[in-house]
Protein backbone atom coordinates (compact mmCIF):
# COMPACT_ATOMS: atom_id res chain seq x y z
CA UNK A 1 0.00 0.00 0.00
CA UNK A 2 1.55 3.28 -0.72
CA UNK A 3 1.16 5.54 2.15
CA UNK A 4 3.52 8.44 1.38
CA UNK A 5 2.57 11.82 2.14
CA UNK A 6 4.43 15.54 2.11
CA UNK A 7 4.69 17.10 4.95
CA UNK A 8 6.80 20.46 5.26
CA UNK A 9 7.69 20.20 1.91
CA UNK A 10 9.69 16.54 2.78
CA UNK A 11 7.87 13.62 0.70
CA UNK A 12 7.55 10.58 3.30
CA UNK A 13 7.38 6.98 3.04
CA UNK A 14 4.32 7.12 5.70
CA UNK A 15 2.74 10.04 8.11
CA UNK A 16 3.90 8.48 11.30
CA UNK A 17 6.03 10.06 13.73
CA UNK A 18 6.76 10.74 17.14
CA UNK A 19 5.58 14.13 18.40
CA UNK A 20 7.47 16.36 20.49
CA UNK A 21 8.44 14.28 24.09
CA UNK A 22 11.04 13.38 25.86
CA UNK A 23 11.42 10.20 24.11
CA UNK A 24 14.27 11.73 21.84
CA UNK A 25 16.71 13.26 24.88
CA UNK A 26 17.61 9.03 24.55
CA UNK A 27 19.58 8.44 21.55
CA UNK A 28 18.89 4.78 21.76
CA UNK A 29 15.11 5.38 21.95
CA UNK A 30 15.55 7.73 19.13
CA UNK A 31 16.67 4.64 17.08
CA UNK A 32 14.20 2.25 18.41
CA UNK A 33 11.99 4.58 16.87
CA UNK A 34 13.91 4.86 13.47
CA UNK A 35 13.93 1.12 13.82
CA UNK A 36 9.53 1.02 14.31
CA UNK A 37 10.00 3.27 10.79
CA UNK A 38 9.24 6.81 12.09
CA UNK A 39 8.90 9.18 9.13
CA UNK A 40 10.51 11.77 10.92
CA UNK A 41 11.95 12.64 14.33
CA UNK A 42 10.32 15.71 16.48
CA UNK A 43 12.42 16.81 19.03
CA UNK A 44 11.40 17.53 22.67
CA UNK A 45 11.35 21.71 22.84
CA UNK A 46 13.88 23.90 23.34
CA UNK A 47 12.47 26.64 25.67
CA UNK A 48 11.81 30.12 25.80
CA UNK A 49 12.83 30.11 29.58
CA UNK A 50 15.84 28.32 29.44
CA UNK A 51 17.27 31.05 26.53
CA UNK A 52 16.37 34.13 28.14
CA UNK A 53 17.70 32.24 31.40
CA UNK A 54 20.93 31.39 29.98
CA UNK A 55 24.15 33.38 29.59
CA UNK A 56 25.15 32.54 26.53
CA UNK A 57 28.27 33.13 24.84
CA UNK A 58 26.49 33.54 21.07
CA UNK A 59 27.18 37.47 20.73
CA UNK A 60 23.95 38.01 18.62
CA UNK A 61 22.14 35.95 20.56
CA UNK A 62 23.19 37.71 23.87
CA UNK A 63 22.70 41.30 22.47
CA UNK A 64 19.45 40.29 21.28
CA UNK A 65 18.24 39.18 25.19
CA UNK A 66 17.64 42.95 25.99
CA UNK A 67 14.35 42.47 24.67
CA UNK A 68 13.46 39.73 26.81
CA UNK A 69 11.30 40.82 30.17
CA UNK A 70 12.98 40.30 32.97
CA UNK A 71 9.93 39.33 35.39
CA UNK A 72 9.66 36.55 33.50
CA UNK A 73 12.64 35.46 35.53
CA UNK A 74 11.48 34.94 38.82
CA UNK A 75 9.17 32.53 37.30
CA UNK A 76 11.66 30.19 35.82
CA UNK A 77 12.43 26.82 36.58
CA UNK A 78 15.82 25.65 37.53
CA UNK A 79 18.03 25.06 34.81
CA UNK A 80 18.11 21.28 35.95
CA UNK A 81 14.27 20.83 35.83
CA UNK A 82 15.21 20.76 32.18
CA UNK A 83 16.83 17.57 30.22
CA UNK A 84 19.33 19.32 28.06
CA UNK A 85 20.42 22.60 28.12
CA UNK A 86 20.49 25.07 25.43
CA UNK A 87 24.30 24.15 24.72
CA UNK A 88 23.47 20.34 24.87
CA UNK A 89 20.18 20.67 22.78
CA UNK A 90 22.15 21.77 19.88
CA UNK A 91 24.47 18.77 20.55
CA UNK A 92 21.69 16.52 20.78
CA UNK A 93 20.55 17.86 16.96
CA UNK A 94 24.02 16.73 15.80
CA UNK A 95 23.92 13.41 17.32
CA UNK A 96 20.08 13.07 15.89
CA UNK A 97 21.41 13.66 12.89
CA UNK A 98 24.05 11.21 12.64
CA UNK A 99 22.26 8.64 13.87
CA UNK A 100 19.06 8.69 12.30
CA UNK A 101 18.51 8.91 8.07
CA UNK A 102 14.68 10.68 8.49
CA UNK A 103 14.60 14.46 8.81
CA UNK A 104 15.42 15.59 12.19
CA UNK A 105 12.42 18.50 13.46
CA UNK A 106 13.99 20.35 16.14
CA UNK A 107 11.43 22.42 18.46
CA UNK A 108 11.08 25.71 19.47
CA UNK A 109 9.03 26.53 22.62
CA UNK A 110 7.46 30.06 24.10
CA UNK A 111 5.27 32.97 24.30
CA UNK A 112 6.98 35.89 23.59
CA UNK A 113 9.02 37.54 21.11
CA UNK A 114 12.26 37.97 21.61
CA UNK A 115 15.82 37.94 20.73
CA UNK A 116 15.17 33.86 21.71
CA UNK A 117 13.79 33.44 18.35
CA UNK A 118 16.84 33.72 16.88
CA UNK A 119 18.36 30.73 18.32
CA UNK A 120 16.17 29.05 15.09
CA UNK A 121 19.52 30.08 13.58
CA UNK A 122 21.75 27.64 15.76
CA UNK A 123 19.81 24.98 15.54
CA UNK A 124 19.24 24.68 11.75
CA UNK A 125 23.41 25.40 11.40
CA UNK A 126 23.44 22.26 13.86
CA UNK A 127 21.62 20.12 10.91
CA UNK A 128 17.86 20.67 12.11
CA UNK A 129 16.09 19.69 8.88
CA UNK A 130 12.81 22.07 9.78
CA UNK A 131 11.74 23.74 13.12
CA UNK A 132 8.46 23.52 14.94
CA UNK A 133 7.76 26.41 16.42
CA UNK A 134 5.22 25.78 19.62
CA UNK A 135 3.70 28.47 20.65
CA UNK A 136 1.76 27.91 24.09
CA UNK A 137 0.11 31.00 25.87
CA UNK A 138 -2.54 31.82 28.43
CA UNK A 139 -3.96 35.05 27.65
CA UNK A 140 -4.78 36.59 30.46
CA UNK A 141 -4.22 40.56 29.98
CA UNK A 142 -7.34 41.51 30.05
CA UNK A 143 -6.07 44.55 28.30
CA UNK A 144 -4.88 42.48 25.35
CA UNK A 145 -7.38 42.41 22.51
CA UNK A 146 -7.97 39.09 20.20
CA UNK A 147 -6.22 40.76 17.75
CA UNK A 148 -2.76 41.89 19.50
CA UNK A 149 -2.55 38.16 20.23
CA UNK A 150 -2.46 36.57 17.05
CA UNK A 151 0.05 39.61 15.52
CA UNK A 152 2.26 38.79 18.14
CA UNK A 153 2.00 34.72 17.03
CA UNK A 154 2.57 35.96 13.26
CA UNK A 155 5.45 38.61 14.56
CA UNK A 156 6.87 36.03 16.27
CA UNK A 157 6.70 33.37 12.82
CA UNK A 158 8.15 36.30 11.11
CA UNK A 159 11.51 37.01 13.33
CA UNK A 160 11.99 33.34 12.95
CA UNK A 161 11.76 33.15 9.25
CA UNK A 162 13.60 35.69 9.12
CA UNK A 163 16.34 33.86 10.75
CA UNK A 164 16.26 30.20 9.17
CA UNK A 165 15.62 28.84 5.23
CA UNK A 166 14.35 25.79 6.66
CA UNK A 167 10.75 24.98 6.88
CA UNK A 168 9.15 26.15 9.60
CA UNK A 169 5.71 24.31 11.31
CA UNK A 170 3.53 26.14 14.15
CA UNK A 171 2.05 24.39 17.18
CA UNK A 172 -1.08 26.15 17.77
CA UNK A 173 -3.42 25.97 20.60
CA UNK A 174 -7.13 25.47 20.09
CA UNK A 175 -8.08 28.51 21.39
CA UNK A 176 -8.02 31.37 19.50
CA UNK A 177 -10.80 33.75 18.81
CA UNK A 178 -10.43 33.04 14.87
CA UNK A 179 -8.37 30.16 14.20
CA UNK A 180 -9.23 30.26 10.19
CA UNK A 181 -8.05 33.79 10.64
CA UNK A 182 -4.62 33.16 12.23
CA UNK A 183 -3.65 30.13 10.18
CA UNK A 184 -4.43 32.21 6.91
CA UNK A 185 -2.38 34.99 8.60
CA UNK A 186 0.58 32.65 9.19
CA UNK A 187 0.03 31.06 5.66
CA UNK A 188 0.62 34.35 4.69
CA UNK A 189 3.96 34.46 6.72
CA UNK A 190 4.81 31.38 4.75
CA UNK A 191 4.90 28.73 7.46
CA UNK A 192 5.25 25.30 5.47
CA UNK A 193 3.15 23.52 8.11
CA UNK A 194 0.60 23.74 10.88
CA UNK A 195 0.49 21.32 13.93
CA UNK A 196 -3.37 21.06 15.51
CA UNK A 197 -2.86 21.39 18.41
CA UNK A 198 -1.24 21.86 21.57
CA UNK A 199 -3.07 20.57 24.76
CA UNK A 200 -3.67 22.73 27.40
CA UNK A 201 -2.07 21.53 30.22
CA UNK A 202 -4.56 21.73 33.25
CA UNK A 203 -2.95 22.08 36.39
CA UNK A 204 -4.66 20.55 40.01
CA UNK A 205 -5.00 22.86 43.09
CA UNK A 206 -3.43 21.17 46.73
CA UNK A 207 -6.37 22.73 48.79
CA UNK A 208 -4.22 21.72 52.29
CA UNK A 209 -0.77 23.04 50.73
CA UNK A 210 -2.14 26.00 48.94
CA UNK A 211 -0.16 24.73 46.11
CA UNK A 212 -1.04 24.81 42.13
CA UNK A 213 0.02 21.24 41.32
CA UNK A 214 1.00 20.29 37.86
CA UNK A 215 -0.20 17.23 36.69
CA UNK A 216 0.75 15.69 33.52
CA UNK A 217 -2.56 13.34 32.10
CA UNK A 218 -1.44 11.20 28.89
CA UNK A 219 -4.05 11.54 26.09
CA UNK A 220 -6.60 9.08 24.93
CA UNK A 221 -8.54 8.96 21.74
CA UNK A 222 -11.07 11.30 23.11
CA UNK A 223 -9.05 14.35 22.27
CA UNK A 224 -9.19 13.66 18.66
CA UNK A 225 -12.30 15.06 17.87
CA UNK A 226 -11.18 18.72 18.28
CA UNK A 227 -8.46 18.00 16.20
CA UNK A 228 -10.15 16.53 13.50
CA UNK A 229 -13.15 19.34 13.24
CA UNK A 230 -10.02 22.06 12.26
CA UNK A 231 -8.18 19.71 10.50
CA UNK A 232 -11.31 19.71 7.95
CA UNK A 233 -11.66 23.46 8.24
CA UNK A 234 -7.98 24.52 7.75
CA UNK A 235 -7.38 21.76 5.21
CA UNK A 236 -10.08 23.46 2.96
CA UNK A 237 -8.18 26.24 2.32
CA UNK A 238 -4.29 26.80 3.59
CA UNK A 239 -1.39 26.07 1.69
CA UNK A 240 0.91 24.67 4.94
CA UNK A 241 0.97 21.31 5.52
CA UNK A 242 -1.03 19.66 8.46
CA UNK A 243 0.06 17.86 11.74
CA UNK A 244 -2.27 16.28 13.89
CA UNK A 245 -1.05 16.52 17.24
CA UNK A 246 -3.18 14.86 20.07
CA UNK A 247 -5.21 11.76 21.09
CA UNK A 248 -4.11 9.78 17.79
CA UNK A 249 -3.71 5.81 19.66
CA UNK A 250 -5.20 3.27 17.01
CA UNK A 251 -5.08 3.08 13.11
CA UNK A 252 -8.55 4.32 13.13
CA UNK A 253 -7.53 7.34 14.96
CA UNK A 254 -4.83 8.63 12.20
CA UNK A 255 -7.44 7.02 9.60
CA UNK A 256 -10.22 9.99 10.63
CA UNK A 257 -6.98 12.41 11.02
CA UNK A 258 -6.03 12.05 7.44
CA UNK A 259 -9.15 12.01 6.25
CA UNK A 260 -10.18 15.45 7.67
CA UNK A 261 -6.52 16.41 6.24
CA UNK A 262 -3.46 15.40 8.27
CA UNK A 263 -0.29 15.26 6.12
CA UNK A 264 1.68 13.63 8.99
CA UNK A 265 0.58 12.11 11.98
CA UNK A 266 2.22 12.76 15.76
CA UNK A 267 1.92 9.93 18.57
CA UNK A 268 3.39 11.13 22.04
CA UNK A 269 0.87 9.60 24.79
CA UNK A 270 0.51 6.19 23.02
CA UNK A 271 4.51 5.73 22.51
CA UNK A 272 4.79 6.77 26.04
CA UNK A 273 2.28 3.88 26.70
CA UNK A 274 3.08 1.38 24.25
CA UNK A 275 6.65 1.87 23.53
CA UNK A 276 8.00 3.68 20.06
CA UNK A 277 7.37 -0.21 18.35
CA UNK A 278 3.40 0.90 18.79
CA UNK A 279 4.53 3.62 15.86
CA UNK A 280 5.08 0.73 13.59
CA UNK A 281 2.00 -1.10 14.54
CA UNK A 282 -0.46 1.86 13.83
CA UNK A 283 1.23 2.20 10.44
CA UNK A 284 0.65 -1.28 9.69
CA UNK A 285 -2.75 -1.43 10.69
CA UNK A 286 -3.45 1.68 8.46
CA UNK A 287 -2.62 0.20 5.56
CA UNK A 288 -4.24 -2.97 6.52
CA UNK A 289 -7.41 -0.67 6.79
CA UNK A 290 -6.80 1.23 3.39
CA UNK A 291 -6.69 -2.22 1.81
CA UNK A 292 -9.57 -3.72 3.63
CA UNK A 293 -11.30 -0.69 2.59
CA UNK A 294 -10.09 -0.86 -1.60
CA UNK A 295 -8.45 2.56 -1.23
CA UNK A 296 -5.12 2.64 -3.62
CA UNK A 297 -3.29 5.18 -1.91
CA UNK A 298 -3.28 7.24 1.67
CA UNK A 299 -3.15 10.42 -0.72
CA UNK A 300 -6.60 8.67 -2.02
CA UNK A 301 -7.72 9.04 1.91
CA UNK A 302 -6.18 12.51 2.16
CA UNK A 303 -8.78 15.34 3.03
CA UNK A 304 -11.42 13.24 1.55
CA UNK A 305 -13.81 14.59 4.90
CA UNK A 306 -12.14 18.20 4.47
CA UNK A 307 -14.78 21.06 4.57
CA UNK A 308 -13.48 21.77 0.87
CA UNK A 309 -16.50 20.00 -0.27
CA UNK A 310 -18.70 21.37 2.05
CA UNK A 311 -20.32 24.76 0.54
CA UNK A 312 -21.14 26.62 3.80
CA UNK A 313 -19.07 25.40 6.74
CA UNK A 314 -20.09 27.89 8.94
CA UNK A 315 -23.88 26.91 8.47
CA UNK A 316 -22.89 22.88 8.40
CA UNK A 317 -21.04 23.14 11.49
CA UNK A 318 -24.07 24.53 13.07
CA UNK A 319 -26.89 21.95 11.75
CA UNK A 320 -24.03 19.41 13.48
CA UNK A 321 -24.07 21.46 16.68
CA UNK A 322 -27.93 21.62 16.90
CA UNK A 323 -28.25 17.97 15.58
CA UNK A 324 -25.73 16.85 18.44
CA UNK A 325 -27.80 17.92 21.07
CA UNK A 326 -30.83 16.91 19.39
CA UNK A 327 -29.78 13.65 19.52
CA UNK A 328 -29.28 13.23 23.17
CA UNK A 329 -33.72 13.37 23.29
CA UNK A 330 -33.55 10.98 20.40
CA UNK A 331 -31.48 8.76 22.63
CA UNK A 332 -33.45 9.49 25.61
CA UNK A 333 -37.08 8.66 23.59
CA UNK A 334 -35.18 5.29 22.34
CA UNK A 335 -33.95 4.75 26.04
CA UNK A 336 -37.74 4.83 27.22
CA UNK A 337 -39.24 3.08 24.46
CA UNK A 338 -37.00 -0.30 25.77
CA UNK A 339 -37.93 0.11 29.43
CA UNK A 340 -41.45 0.21 28.31
CA UNK A 341 -41.22 -2.85 25.99
CA UNK A 342 -39.68 -5.06 28.78
CA UNK A 343 -42.15 -3.75 31.34
CA UNK A 344 -44.90 -5.02 28.95
CA UNK A 345 -42.94 -8.22 28.66
CA UNK A 346 -43.10 -8.44 32.14
C1 LIG B 1 5.81 14.12 28.74
C2 LIG B 1 5.45 15.04 27.60
C3 LIG B 1 6.36 16.00 27.18
C4 LIG B 1 6.04 16.85 26.13
N1 LIG B 1 6.95 17.78 25.72
C5 LIG B 1 6.65 18.60 24.68
C6 LIG B 1 7.59 19.53 24.20
O1 LIG B 1 8.72 19.63 24.67
N2 LIG B 1 7.22 20.34 23.18
C7 LIG B 1 5.99 20.26 22.59
O2 LIG B 1 5.72 21.00 21.65
N3 LIG B 1 5.08 19.37 23.02
C8 LIG B 1 5.38 18.56 24.04
N4 LIG B 1 4.47 17.64 24.46
C9 LIG B 1 3.15 17.60 23.82
C10 LIG B 1 3.12 16.53 22.73
O3 LIG B 1 4.03 16.82 21.69
C11 LIG B 1 1.72 16.39 22.12
O4 LIG B 1 1.35 17.59 21.49
C12 LIG B 1 0.65 16.04 23.14
O5 LIG B 1 1.12 15.07 24.06
C13 LIG B 1 -0.59 15.51 22.46
O6 LIG B 1 -0.29 14.36 21.70
P1 LIG B 1 -0.64 12.87 22.22
O7 LIG B 1 -2.12 12.82 22.42
O8 LIG B 1 -0.17 11.97 21.12
O9 LIG B 1 0.08 12.68 23.49
C14 LIG B 1 4.78 16.76 25.49
C15 LIG B 1 3.87 15.77 25.92
C16 LIG B 1 4.20 14.92 26.95
C17 LIG B 1 3.20 13.89 27.37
Amino acid sequence: MDLSTTYLGFTLPHPFMPGASPLVDDLDTVRQLEDAGAAAIVMHSLFEEQLVGEQLAHAAYAEALGESSPEAHSYLPAPAAFALGPEEYLEQVRRIKAAVAVPVIASLNGSDPGGWLAYARLLAQAGADALELNIYELATDPAQPAGAIEEQVVAMVRAVRGCVSIPVAVKLSPFYTALAHLAAQLDGAGVEGLVLFNRLYQPDLDVEQLEVVPSLRLSDSSELPLRITWLAVLSAYVRPSLAVSGGVHTALDAVKAIMAGAHAVQMVSALLRHGPQHLGAVREATAQWLEEHEYESLRQLQGSMSYARCPDPKAFARVNYVKVLQSWRAAEDTASRTLALRRDKA
